[in-house]
């Protein structure tokens, strides 16, 4: 048996290191060219993304090297060793060999125990913000995203603003099921669960616009709900909320647009004086046709749509859908809230009447 092994090792030694290397040098670099030529995520715009891709990387490089070398020994032992059609002689008795049977059991725990320590590193230090950072409360229901600024006079948004390189802690709610936070650029994802608050760190290092996705089934708009993370100047970041606080404050047709647009109604309904083109639910851009079909008068139909929406369905559309969430909306007291239902209804009635 003694005899048989050293046989076995003596060959692959004497002709052939030099093509195990060949063909370990050839699968690596064309796994390589399939890692780092496919643009498998979109760029970074974060800098936690950025530690998360070094983990990506880090992990890709150790499989890319593993990989090279299983599959050139494979290759290799398929061509080198296979049974030729008059062979009918069994293969030599080995029985094992300790030396390679520790190193493949070592090597492996501790590039894997590496990967675990480097993970670590990265997720302690992704979970970290600073003291000096901006607080966003985000909402999630079905199927619109709401952001407020309680730093910031409270002032909401459907479409998350963030000033460049500053850290974020987005603090995540859902009223209804669970959805889940995710801007691909920014790398991480947060669920948002009813009765819980999550926590998300962003720090955003590039300007630009980028789609936030929900990535957790939630309903019939599920592929709907989305909305974009504008990272802008701090500048342009502090014009806008001084810009927005003004918003409401204006009253009339202005407020209720504001209203409109905050709330993220503009996802689910086309409404041509909001510029808004949703599909989810009816349209309304016919608001006194709808009332005239329901049968109540204008303002009174507009302001049950909002605050009791099952109270009428309009034809062809489901029950259930449009958020039965009015009163935990992100408004600070009662009387406010009833308020922005009465700007948005009058508002929405003025401009059904022709007036703005
Ligand atoms: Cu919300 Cu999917």
């Amino acid at each position: 048996m003694g005899t048989a092994r050293s046989v076995v090792f003596k060959k692959v030694r004497r002709g052939s290191l030099f093509q195990l290397i060949f063909l370990g040098v050839v699968i690596g670099a064309a796994s390589a060219a399939v890692a780092l030529l496919v643009p498998w995520l979109p760029p970074s715009a974060g800098k936690e993304r950025d530690r998360i891709d070094f983990v990506f990387w880090f992990t890709t490089t150790i499989c890319l090297a593993i990989f090279a070398v299983v599959a050139a020994v494979i290759v290799y032992s398929v061509i080198k060793f296979r049974a030729r059609p008059d062979d009918d002689s069994d293969g030599p008795p080995i029985h094992g060999h300790t030396g390679l049977e520790i190193g493949w059991t070592a090597l492996p725990a501790a590039l894997v125990t590496a990967i675990g320590i480097v993970s670590a590193v990265v997720l302690a230090r992704n979970g970290d913000v600073p003291k000096d950072h901006l607080t966003v409360n985000v909402t999630a229901q079905q199927f619109a995203w709401t952001f407020k600024y309680p730093d910031e006079g409270n002032v909401t948004s459907s479409v998350l603003r963030l000033p460049l390189d500053k850290p974020v802690e987005l603090e995540i709610k859902a009223l209804d099921v669970i959805h889940s936070f995710w801007v691909p650029e920014f790398g991480q994802k947060q669920d948002a669960v009813p009765g819980l608050t999550t926590h998300l760190p962003i720090t955003p290092t590039k300007l630009g616009t980028f789609p936030v996705i929900c990535t957790e089934l939630c309903g019939l708009g599920h592929a709907l709900m989305r909305s974009e993370a504008i990272v802008m100047p701090p500048d342009k970041f502090a014009a806008w909320v001084k810009e927005a606080k003004k918003g409401i404050s204006g009253g009339g047709a202005a407020a209720g647009k504001t209203v409109f647009d905050q709330n993220g109604c503009g996802s689910c309904h086309t409404f041509a004086p909001a510029a808004a083109k949703g599909t989810v639910g009816p349209s309304l851009d016919d608001l006194a046709g709808a009332a005239q079909k329901a049968g109540k008068p204008l303002e009174e139909f507009v302001k049950e749509s909002i605050v009791d929406p099952n109270a009428y369905i309009a034809p062809g559309y489901a029950p259930n859908v449009m958020p039965q969430t009015f009163a935990q909306l992100p408004k600070a007291r009662s009387s406010e809230r009833s308020r922005s239902a009465s700007t948005t209804a009058s508002s929405l009635r003025r401009h059904v009447d022709g007036g703005t």
